[in-house]
């Protein structure tokens, strides 16, 4: 039997938007909301460079990523050709007017999906200190 967690009414996530969901572990899920109300869920991480599908503009059943605007389908997480990949979607309940995610799912996909880095490394070890640690 699956168990579901509540997450918010659908009415506070905005319109042709998205509202993010903190996991235990793992990245964010990301809550979208289209002009039908119909609400979806993914991974907050584009298949491509890793962006933030969260603060893409939701059309239809799609998400434009807000890096590089690549379209990912709402239903199933992939691109559209001619981009490739997909990201990890979650099962959605909406039940009410409340919706709600498998807490299975949250607590078991995808966790090794990592937020991308860009740019130099944001802590650099000292100089003459290599980046091994040892206990
Ligand atoms: S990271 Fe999403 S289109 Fe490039």
């Amino acid at each position: 039997m699956s168990e579901w967690k509540t997450i918010c009414r659908v009415d506070d996530i905005p319109v042709l938007g998205s509202r993010r969901v903190a996991r235990a572990q793992g990245m964010d899920v990301a809550v979208f909301r289209n002009d039908q109300d119909q609400v979806f869920a993914l991974l907050d991480r584009c298949p491509h460079k890793g962006g933030p599908l969260s603060q893409g503009i939701v059309f239809g059943t799609s998400v434009a990523c807000p890096l590089h605007n690549w379209t990912i389908g709402l239903n199933d997480g992939c691109a559209k050709a001619p981009d490739e990949g997909c990201t990890q979607r979650f099962a959605v309940k909406v039940d009410a007017g409340i919706v709600h995610l498998n807490a299975q799912e949250l607590a078991t996909l995808a966790l090794d999906m990592k937020p991308p880095t860009a740019g130099p490394h944001p802590n650099p070890p000292p100089k003459g200190e290599g980046e091994s640690h040892t206990a």
